[in-house]
């Protein structure tokens, strides 16, 4: 376990609480980056994952740009050091002070997912006197396969652009002045750990490209969104970014001049991230024992929005093994970390680790029943 072998040095600090493996992440960053200028490909992490601004300084200090999907998550990509000219704004429901202020500091591009939305931004940008660099997020249809909450890319999904739009969008842009087609953007969920589904983003975006071609339009640039899966099993494993940029690499079709731009989240600090919490009372001795743990829903929701797995470590060695059901202690059946978890015989005052928490657990903590935000350590805090 990479970082968090650190029970003693847990000591005295109160749980729950993020720990952060700063070494992990470095070298996933190192990876990322060696693996992405190899094609001259542009990275830009897509904050919603992460919005920690020790994590984002880090991230911008490699180079990289941001994915933003509201005004405050471009003001934060700003505030940690990624230059405007590397951000880009996505989502369906952008409000116009939202869309004013990435106007305002001229960001690479506003991805927009419809119509509407397009004539917004051409009326505030010829309100402003300029030209709106923009990108069509367009919906490939093509089935990541991953759970229905985070697969994005088919026709009944409310993102983007569906291509049975496309020629009502492009005849409407011919009358929009203020706006300058930059790029075409896909994005198809997220955890995919099938590398099938990039190919046929590829090939995909390949018709569409062509198709745009034949109607005289020449995106400047292609963004084949974020999405790529980590190991929920295998929790310090650092995915394979050689294998993904080597995909796009071999099946998509670039044009001259055209640059190649990737919103990776989860993969990027998925792994470095632990929820560290304490267990309260091990109750029901006689059937599978309940581990009432200090940390809820609230701190990380993803297991009961999505049933998802994430693996469970005791930070307190037993030599005999036992099975549990780990929950928290908000009041819903759904605030449930884990069934019949195996875990060596644990009692309270244990620390465990929940794994692979670095994306998506921090930024969607809530308050419900009144609870306290969670804590955050980094490890390079830490003394060895
Ligand atoms: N680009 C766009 C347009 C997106 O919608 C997303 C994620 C990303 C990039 C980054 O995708 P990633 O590389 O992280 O897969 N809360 C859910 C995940 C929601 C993903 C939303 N969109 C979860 O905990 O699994």
């Amino acid at each position: 376990m990479t970082g968090i072998n650190r029970a003693n040095q847990f000591e005295g600090i109160s749980t729950p609480f993020y720990f952060y493996d700063m070494e992990l992440l470095t070298r996933t960053l190192d990876i990322l980056r060696e693996e992405s200028d190899r094609y001259g490909y542009r990275v830009h992490y897509a904050v919603k994952a992460n919005a920690n601004t020790r994590l984002l300084k880090l991230i911008s200090s490699y180079g990289f740009g941001a994915d933003c999907v509201s005004g405050n998550e471009i003001s934060r990509a700003v505030e940690c050091g990624f230059t405007p000219d590397t951000i880009l704004y996505a989502g369906v429901g952008k409000r116009d002070d939202e869309i004013n202020k990435a106007l305002s500091l001229n960001i690479f591009s506003l991805n927009a997912e419809s119509l509407p939305e397009l004539e917004v931004i051409n009326e505030l940008a010829a309100a402003r006197g300029i030209t709106a660099p923009v990108a069509l997020r367009i919906n490939p249809n093509v089935d990541a396969r991953t759970h229905q909450y985070i697969t994005t890319g088919i026709e009944d999904s409310k993102f983007g652009i569906n291509i049975s739009e496309l020629d009502r969008i492009v005849e409407s842009l011919k009358g929009m002045n203020n706006i300058l087609l930059k790029g075409i953007h896909f994005h198809i969920g997220s955890q995919i750990r099938r590398m099938s589904a990039f190919r046929r983003l590829c090939i995909r975006v390949n018709e569409i490209q062509s198709w745009f071609n034949s109607r005289g339009i020449f995106p400047g640039h292609l963004n084949l969104g974020g999405g790529l899966g980590i190991n929920y099993q295998q929790p310090d494993e650092i995915p394979d970014f050689k294998q993904y940029f080597e995909l796009f690499n071999r099946f998509l079709e670039v044009r001259s001049g055209q640059t190649l731009h990737f919103e990776p989240g989860r993969s990027v600090v998925g792994q470095s991230g632990s929820l560290i919490t304490r267990v309260l009372y091990v109750k029901n001795e006689s059937a599978t024992p309940f581990a009432v743990v200090d940390a809820g829903m609230t701190d990380l929701i993803r297991p009961a929005l999505y049933q998802a797995f994430h693996k469970i470590e005791t930070l307190s060695p037993s030599d005999i093994s036992k099975k549990y059901h780990v929950v928290g202690p908000v009041c819903e059946t759904a605030d449930t970390f884990g069934k019949s978890v195996d875990l060596p015989q644990i009692k309270r005052g244990d620390m465990l680790a929940i794994r692979s928490a670095g994306a998506y657990g921090e930024v969607m903590v809530s308050s419900y029943n009144l609870r306290d935000k969670p804590g955050t350590i980094f490890s390079d805090d830490l003394r060895d």
